[in-house]
């Protein structure tokens, strides 16, 4: 099992902590809490965190090499949508990483950089995982919302879970680090729900939508679409709308 791990109860945010401490907080250091006052979610969002049998945890992370750190995220979602296959439930990605169980958002990652003097010294990458939500709390979530608990009928095992998924990504995390997007391309091309499709893409929340075929993933772990004057484009940023 993972040696670096920090507990909390209750903490306003894990990725905050991890941010705030980054200097004295080890590389690899897993932090987690049974709940969050201050979740928080990408694009400024709010992650509700308030119950205490779901997955609140951060990872530090200070690799030497770290021209493949922005392809980690990808690399989690892919251990995520892994774990929840344990469970015997069919788990989907969509681009760049949220992982969906029936279409419904059920993960979600935030990969947050610490620059000192400018450069780049490491990331901090977050995860939240609904296990045991009551359908009750997600459906005052602003957008389709699901937990593994509604999906197995029982109750998810908080612990078991997040041994899991710690020892999933650490397992493969340094071939990440040395290879990127390729020593995982295959298990999210599998995995994706959203090749081959018509599909909205949305830079920002409050941005135009627009219309794209979404054609393959590059060997960097971008999206490539069709527009609709017949051409190519590569998509660095922002969120699929299917
Ligand atoms: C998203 O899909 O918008 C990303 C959500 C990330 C939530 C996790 S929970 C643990 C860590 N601490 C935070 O405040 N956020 C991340």
């Amino acid at each position: 099992m993972h040696s670096n791990i920090i507990n909390f109860d209750t903490i306003d945010s894990t990725n905050t902590y991890a941010l705030e401490h980054f200097e004295n907080l080890e590389d690899k250091t897993v932090i987690t809490a049974l709940s969050q006052t201050k979740g928080r979610g990408r694009f400024n969002r709010v992650w509700v965190s308030e119950n205490r049998e779901n997955i609140y945890l951060s990872i530090v992370l200070k690799p030497t090499k770290k021209d493949f750190l922005p392809n980690i995220t990808q690399y989690m979602s892919v251990c995520c949508a892994g774990v929840i296959e344990t469970y015997n439930v069919k788990a989907q990605i969509k681009y760049p990483n949220d992982v969906l169980v029936d279409n419904k958002k059920i993960c979600g990652i935030l990969c947050e950089s610490y620059l000192k003097n400018n450069i780049i010294q490491g990331v901090v990458l977050g995860i939240g995982v609904n296990l045991n939500m009551p359908q009750s709390v997600l459906n005052t979530i602003d957008r389709p919302a699901v937990s593994l608990n509604i999906i197995t009928g029982e109750n998810i095992n908080r612990q078991e879970f997040f041994n899991k998924l710690v020892n999933e990504f650490f397992n493969n995390y340094d071939d990440v680090i040395q290879n990127g997007f390729a020593s995982f391309k295959e298990d999210y091309i599998l995995r994706n729900n959203f090749l081959g499709k018509n599909v909205y893409i949305q830079q920002r929340d409050n941005d135009i939508k627009e219309n794209f075929f979404a054609q393959k993933m590059d060997d960097n772990g971008n999206l490539v679409v069709i527009g609709n004057d017949g051409k190519e484009k590569t998509i660095f940023s922002g969120d699929i709308i299917l």
